[in-house]
């Protein structure tokens, strides 16, 4: 079974791409390498799927190179190619999210129509806004509060717009914070762990009280495949949560036990954008996809720490 990755050359899309391998299918990896972070640290994650003999990558702008040679024959498109991040989409930074989140999406949604692939899309609990204290289900109207919330919520009803009126396999999964090995550059817990193995101090944004329902990379990928791979779902949308809700300074906590040190620790002003809370309602994951968070924070934290020991590119 041959399987399209976009964005195999990402954080989130070349984790999956290798479970995918592992699993026995083909892939072809999609990625433009933009440059939002040093394309050095792609370059090193795609490294790492091209001694796979199942694995090919093209190297294609979805916003304007045509995909359709290597979508036809694919039994599903793993659709994770985006530009992200909440606290860099407003003012002229807008730009590159619509043209990577809408527009790509758009003419790959267009491709898929002929070709008869079913897509998973990669959408994202920004999609939501603030939200209640508790557990937000699918259900809950959307309402951003970021420039890049509402272009993933702008990709993700086209992706339904498609699914209703022309037909195609849709499936689209709502990721909470991702994080693990390999976790992008621009993300809280990455620039934590570095700044504790400098021992320079973290920038914490607002009250540090704010809580995320954190997302363990491998967990975000088998919730993915899922997703893929059952028939006929029923529903459409999927919340893909870590299990449990921590907040940024709890995670700092977790992190002086692991570094077995204190934090320092640069009061910032809070973030436009940066949501008091999000907490995923797994319910329906569970009973459609059989799927669940395993991976506790701390298992998770320690990992990402072991991880970033052995990288080798900033
Ligand atoms: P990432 O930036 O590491 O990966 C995205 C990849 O897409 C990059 O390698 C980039 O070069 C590629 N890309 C961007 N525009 C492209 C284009 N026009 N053509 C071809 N390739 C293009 O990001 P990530 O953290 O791995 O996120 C993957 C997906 O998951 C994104 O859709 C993101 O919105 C979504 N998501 C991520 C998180 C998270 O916590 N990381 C949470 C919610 C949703
Ligand atoms: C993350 C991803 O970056 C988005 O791409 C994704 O769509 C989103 O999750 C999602 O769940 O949909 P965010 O929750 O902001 O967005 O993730 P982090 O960058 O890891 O930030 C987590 C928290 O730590 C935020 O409250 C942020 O303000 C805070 N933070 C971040 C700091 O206090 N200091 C930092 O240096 C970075």
């Amino acid at each position: 079974m041959t399987d399209v990755v976009t964005g195999a050359a990402g954080f989130i899309g070349a984790h999956l791409a290798s479970r995918l391998l592992a699993d026995g299918h083909d892939v072809i990896g999609i990625d433009c390498f933009t440059d939002y972070y040093d394309p050095a640290r792609k370059r090193s994650n795609v490294e790492k799927l091209l001694v796979h003999p199942r694995f090919r990558l093209v190297e294609l702008d979805l916003a304007e190179e045509d995909v359709r040679e290597h979508v036809s024959g694919a039994a599903c498109v793993y659709h994770l190619a985006a530009q992200p991040g909440v606290r860099g989409s407003w003012g002229p930074g807008f730009a590159p999210y619509v043209r990577n989140n809408i527009v790509a999406t758009q003419r790959l949604l267009e491709t898929i129509r002929d070709s008869g692939a079913r897509i998973v899309f990669a959408s994202s609990s920004s999609v939501y806004g603030e939200a209640e204290e508790g557990l937000t289900t699918e259900d809950r109207i959307p309402r951003p509060v970021s420039p890049y919330g509402v272009t993933k919520l702008c990709s993700e009803q086209l992706v339904m717009a498609y699914r209703r009126a022309a037909g195609i396999d849709a499936r689209c999964v709502r990721y909470f914070t991702v994080y693990g090995p390999r976790q992008r550059p621009d993300m809280a817990f990455s620039r934590f762990v570095e700044a504790a193995r400098r021992g320079v101090a973290v920038d914490l944004y607002g009250d540090g009280e704010q809580t995320r329902d954190f997302t363990y990379v491998a967990d975000a990928v088998d919730a993915t495949i899922r997703a893929g791979l059952v028939d006929e779902p029923g529903e459409a949308i999927f919340n893909v949560g870590g299990g449990s809700t921590a907040s940024v300074r709890g995670v700092l906590s977790i992190l002086e036990r692991i570094f077995g040190q204190p934090m320092k620790v640069r009061e910032m002003p809070p973030q436009a954008g940066d949501v008091r809370h999000t907490g995923a309602d797994l319910a329906r994951a569970r009973r459609v996809l059989d799927w669940r968070p395993t991976v506790s924070l701390e298992d998770g934290l320690r990992a990402q720490v072991e991880a970033a020991g052995e990288r080798n590119v900033k």
